[in-house]
């Protein structure tokens, strides 16, 4: 537990620190095997994208590959705006050097000319690492024929989502677009569906292209020169053999300990949450274990699964990001709805009506329930806004209200109950959307002006 290869000991913190753990042996590596050779490395290592899909990297870069266009993109998504998530900041603090190595081997292997580092303008931290290990690669050569430049993007959490990173990058609102980037990619000139194209590139051919472009997490990206260092067997000896290798994960909430760290895939989650978590408080005991806000929730029954993608889906749940919100027995479920649910509702585009309606409506009876004053008839409201909202959504964000918002009522519907036979809260007490700003040594900071963040995206005062 703790033990792997990307977070390392002590911060790699300039170009000798790197090239000691091997730094540079990746990228000779690609280019050794060639674009095609390096692919089907990545194909056979069997790594997932850590972004919180799990998709298989391999089969991402072959499409991407293989797709028209003039010219082809990298994107490193270290956006990272996901509650109960600090992972992607923790490796581009510790080490921001094999982001880049990644990022140029995943730009060679796919044909492109430009990559991008998309992230927020607030993780100064990070900012000021990345541009240092940046300046240090490429005058040591190790960044490929590529320029590779970072965005600072906005603090809203669509701007991890895939089609909408790529507007920002763009230099327009995170707003996603219809298709995914592998079929519509940075500078498009294709028209899509109505969307404005950019104008035509230099060395643009015909009258329309799509520009393929691969998005990869920040962590997925990482694993990569070390896989093409070791090779995909090495790679293999860690995790499941559908879930090979480690994973950065979070634990916030109510645990003694919070922290991120690396554990080999295939760890039970209880083992992550005793060991390096802490374990719950003094006298408390464990209600519920949420992957973010994206995941429907894990009860007690379920926290001995093993943290592989296969063994969460096969539970009725999702790995995601290995971003793990924790409550204990004092903690009101029906507050955490609401709370999630506003989060998602705040943070949707409207861009698809039953999007924002839905969880907006969603939220406000929740919050009455919440406070005491609801009735069947929010519960049945609630119900059949969860069987709509979804409906023409471009993005994922309204299936994880779905998910997570439907997953509390099937689990937990005896606190609604109370709530409503009681016109109160059995359990009053303070739950904080866990937006992290700060992880370090078992401290957590949260950002306390999402909860002042209004549906247009402006802020109350404080
Ligand atoms: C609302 C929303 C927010 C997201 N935020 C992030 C993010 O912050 N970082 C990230 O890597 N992926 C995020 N994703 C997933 C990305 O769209 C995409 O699937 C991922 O970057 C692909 O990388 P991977 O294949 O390496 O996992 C988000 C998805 C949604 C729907
Ligand atoms: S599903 Fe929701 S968040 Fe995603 S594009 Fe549509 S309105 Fe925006």
């Amino acid at each position: 537990m703790g033990d792997g290869f990307l977070l390392p000991d002590r911060p790699v913190d300039s170009l000798d620190a790197w090239l000691a753990l091997g730094g540079g042996d990746g990228i000779r590596a690609a280019q050794r095997l060639g674009p095609e050779g390096t692919v089907d490395e990545l194909r056979a290592s069997g790594l997932r994208g850590r972004g919180g899909g799990g998709f298989p990297t391999g089969a991402k870069w072959a499409g991407v590959a293989a797709g028209r266009g003039t010219h082809r993109y990298v994107v490193a998504n270290a956006a990272e705006g996901e509650a109960g998530t600090f992972k992607d900041r923790r490796l581009l603090r510790d080490n921001p050097y094999q982001l880049i190595e990644g990022l140029a081997i995943a730009a060679f292997a796919i044909g492109a000319r430009d990559a991008f580092i998309g992230l927020k303008a607030s993780f100064a931290v990070e900012i000021e690492r990345l541009t240092k290990a940046l300046a240090d690669m490429t005058d040591a050569g190790l960044a490929g024929d590529v320029s590779i430049q970072l965005v600072p993007g906005p603090e809203e959490y669509l701007l991890g989502e895939e089609k909408a990173l790529l507007e920002v990058i763009e230099g327009k609102d995170p707003l996603p677009r219809l298709l995914p980037p592998y079929l519509h990619g940075l500078f498009s000139t294709a028209p899509q569906m109505g969307w404005i194209s950019a104008p035509h590139e230099p060395g643009h051919r015909g009258p329309h292209e799509s520009n393929p472009t691969l998005v990869n997490n920040a962590e997925t990206l990482s694993n990569v020169p070390w896989i093409l260092a070791r090779g995909p067997q090495w790679f293999r000896t860690l995790g499941t053999p559908s879930s090979p290798g480690t994973i950065v994960a979070t634990v916030v909430g109510d645990v003694a300990h919070p922290v991120v760290t690396e554990v080999e895939m295939g760890t039970h989650l209880s083992a992550l949450l005793r060991g390096p978590a802490g374990g719950p408080l003094p006298g408390r005991a464990w209600k519920a274990v949420f992957s973010g806000v994206a995941n429907p929730v894990v009860d007690p029954s379920r926290f001995d699964l093993p943290m592989t993608y296969e063994a969460f889906t096969a539970h009725g749940t999702g790995l995601g990001a290995a971003r793990f919100i924790v409550y204990d027995d004092t903690a009101c479920m029906v507050e955490v709805a609401r709370v999630f649910s506003q989060f998602l509702a705040v943070e949707s585009c409207g861009q698809c009506p039953p999007c924002k309606l839905g969880s907006g409506e969603i939220t406000e009876r929740l919050e009455r329930i919440e406070r005491g004053t609801g009735a069947d008839d929010d519960i049945t409201r609630i119900g059949s806004w969860l069987g709509q909202v979804t409906d023409g959504a471009r993005c994922y964000l309204a299936t994880e209200e779905r998910e997570v918002v439907s997953s509390i009522l099937r689990c937990y519907p005896e606190e609604f109950a109370e709530h409503l036979e009681t016109g109160r809260c059995p359990r009053p007490r303070e739950i904080v959307l866990p937006k992290i700003v700060e992880l370090e040594d078992g401290r957590v900071i949260y950002d306390e002006s999402q909860a002042r963040k209004r549906p247009d995206w402006t802020y109350a005062p404080a």
